[in-house]
C-alpha cells in the first residue's frame, strides 16, 4: 500500500489523463494499491463541476478498460476519490486559489502530473512556487518530449531546478515502465549465460524497431512540431538503446541505473555532415491501406500542413563507441503507419568461426516487447533424419503465459506508483534528457541544412525503400516483422 497524496492533473480533461492516466489509476484503485485517502484532483480550463467530470471519466474510462476489469461498485469507490478543480495554468492568480482550495496541509504529499503541451511546464512550476505549493514532499512529473531540443530542454530544466530538487522531477518514458523493457535489465543482470557473449567479440548488430499502425490521430498540430524523431527516437528508442548498450550498475537504484545509461548516450558517435546522408533515413506516408482499410496520406491528416515535411519515419545507424561496442552497429527504426504494430529488439550474433556444417544462421536473440511480451532465442539444431541438415529453431519464452495467473499492468500503473513511492530508477535524469538531445539536435540541424525532405512511403509498407539501403551495403539485412 502507498502512501496518502493529492495527485494533480495539469490538462486532467485531455487525452491522456483520460485514456491512459485515470485507467492506470483505477486499477491501482482496484488492486488495493492506492492509500485509502488519496485524492485525484483533475484541473483543465473547462467549468465543470466534479459530477461533471466524473460522468465524463466513466465514459472514457469504460472504453479503455477491459469489459472484464470494470466493476461498477468498484468504479463507484474510484470515483469517490475522483475531484475537478477549474482554473487556467497561465494565471497566477488560479494557483492562489488552488492553493486555498487544497489547504495547508504541509505533511500531504502532492503530486502534480503535468499533462499539458511542454510550454506550460515552465510557468506552471513557477507558479506551483509563487503560490506555496512546492514545498519538499511535493514531486512533479513531466511527459516526453522535454522540450525540442537541447536548448529548450536546458531551458526547462533549469526553470524546474529553480524550484524543485531533481529527485523531485520525474520525467517519464512510459517505454521504462512495460514489462518486457524491465525485463531486458533481468535478462541481462540476473542471468550469467548472456553477459561474457554481450560484446563486439560476439554481437553483429542490434536491431531496435518500433513500429506502429496507427497515424497522428488527431495530434496533427504537437507532430508537425515533433515529427518522428523527437516524439519516438529521442525518448523511447533511445531508451532502448541505453538498456542493451548499458554497463552492469552496481546496484538497482536510481543513481546507479542512470549512471550507466547517460554513459551510454555520451558515448554515441555524433552524427553530422555527410554522415546525416548516409547514416539517416526519414519518410513520411503517403495514401494506403492497412488491414484493407484505406488510409490517408500524412499531409490530409487533420492539422498537419498541405506541404508538410515533417517526418513520420525514422532509421538511424547509431553507433556507441566504447570499448563493449566498438564497431557494433545500432540500427533503430521507428515509424507511423507501417503494415504491423510491432516493437522488437534484435540481438544479432556473429557467425560461427569455423563452418563444420553446409548450412549454418548466425544465432539470434529476439526480445519482443508488443504485441506480446516474448524472448526467443535462436538456435541451429539438427532435422531428424539422414545427414546434417540445419534448421533454425527458437528457444521461445511467452512472459504472459510464464506468469499466465498475474494481470499485466500498463506502464502508466508501475510508473505512477513509483512517482508515489518517490522511486525515480524509471524516469529520466536531467543529464540523460541532455545527453539525448546532444545527440539528437546535429541530425535533424543536417537534415535542415541538406534539405533533406522525408522520402515517402505507402501507409501499410514498411517504410521508404531508402530503408534497406541502410543494412544492405553492408551485407546485412532488416528483421521482418514477426507475427
Ligand atoms: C508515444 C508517442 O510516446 O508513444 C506516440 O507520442 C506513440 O506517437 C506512442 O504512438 C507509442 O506507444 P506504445 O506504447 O503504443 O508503443
Amino acid at each position: 500500500m502507498s502512501i496518502a497524496c493529492d495527485i494533480l492533473v495539469f490538462g486532467g480533461t485531455g487525452d491522456l489523463a483520460l485514456h491512459k492516466l485515470l485507467p492506470a489509476l483505477y486499477h491501482l484503485h482496484r488492486d488495493g494499491r492506492l492509500h485509502a485517502d488519496t485524492r485525484i484532483i483533475a484541473l483543465a480550463r473547462s467549468k465543470h463541476n466534479k459530477a461533471d467530470y466524473r460522468t465524463l471519466a466513466e465514459r472514457h474510462c469504460r472504453v479503455q478498460i477491459a469489459k472484464a476489469d470494470f466493476d461498477l461498485q468498484c468504479w463507484q469507490a474510484f470515483s469517490d476519490r475522483l475531484d475537478y478543480f477549474a482554473m487556467d495554468a497561465s494565471q497566477s492568480a488560479d494557483f492562489a486559489r488552488l492553493a486555498r482550495y487544497l489547504g495547508s496541509s504541509e505533511q500531504r504529499v502532492r503530486v502534480y502530473y503535468l499533462a499539458t503541451a511542454p510550454d506550460l511546464f515552465q510557468g506552471i512550476a513557477a507558479h506551483l512556487k509563487t503560490a506555496g505549493l512546492a514545498n519538499a514532499r511535493a514531486r512533479i512529473v513531466l511527459e516526453k518530449p522535454i522540450g525540442h531540443s537541447l536548448q529548450s530542454a536546458q531551458a526547462i530544466n533549469a526553470s524546474l531546478g529553480g524550484v524543485f530538487d531533481e529527485p523531485q522531477v520525474f520525467r517519464i518514458d512510459h517505454y521504462l515502465g512495460k514489462e518486457t523493457v524491465q525485463n531486458l535489465m533481468a535478462l541481462r543482470f540476473a542471468n550469467m549465460l548472456f553477459e561474457p557473449i554481450w560484446r563486439a567479440a560476439h554481437i553483429d548488430h542490434v536491431q531496435i524497431s518500433v513500429c506502429e499502425t496507427l497515424g497522428v490521430e488527431n495530434r496533427g498540430s504537437y507532430y508537425e512540431q515533433a515529427g518522428a524523431m523527437r516524439d519516438m527516437v529521442q525518448n523511447h528508442l533511445l531508451q532502448l538503446l541505453c538498456l542493451v548498450a548499458m554497463e552492469p550498475p552496481v546496484r538497482f537504484d536510481a543513481e546507479s541505473v542512470r549512471n550507466e545509461k547517460v554513459k551510454v548516450l555520451e558515448a554515441l558517435r555524433p552524427i553530422t555532415g555527410q554522415d546525416v546522408r548516409d547514416k539517416t533515413v526519414r519518410g513520411q506516408y503517403t495514401a494506403g491501406e492497412i488491414n484493407g482499410h484505406p488510409m490517408a496520406a500524412y499531409y490530409f491528416e487533420k492539422n498537419v500542413d498541405n506541404d508538410s515535411d515533417t517526418e513520420t519515419f525514422v532509421a538511424i545507424e547509431a553507433q556507441v563507441e566504447n570499448w563493449r561496442w566498438a564497431g557494433v552497429p545500432f540500427y533503430l527504426r521507428t515509424g507511423k503507419r507501417l503494415a504491423e504494430k510491432t516493437s522488437e529488439i534484435l540481438i544479432q550474433f556473429k557467425a560461427v568461426p569455423h563452418a563444420l556444417f553446409a548450412k549454418g544462421e548466425a544465432n539470434q536473440l529476439l526480445i519482443r516487447l508488443q504485441p506480446e511480451e516474448r524472448i526467443s532465442l535462436h538456435l541451429m539444431a539438427k532435422n531428424p533424419g539422414k545427414g546434417m541438415q540445419l534448421e533454425p529453431v527458437a528457444l521461445d519464452l511467452n512472459l504472459a503465459t510464464a506468469f499466465k495467473q498475474q494481470r499485466r499492468w500498463d506502464a502508466y500503473e508501475r510508473l505512477l506508483l513509483d512517482v508515489i513511492d518517490g522511486d525515480s530508477t524509471l524516469f529520466m535524469r536531467r543529464d540523460e534528457v541532455e545527453a539525448a538531445w546532444r545527440w539528437i539536435d546535429p541530425i535533424i540541424k543536417g537534415w535542415q541544412q541538406h534539405y533533406q525532405r522525408p522520402r515517402p512511403y505507402p501507409a501499410g509498407s514498411n517504410g521508404p525503400e531508402q530503408l534497406r539501403h541502410l543494412l544492405e551495403r553492408h551485407g546485412r539485412q532488416w528483421m521482418e516483422p514477426q507475427t
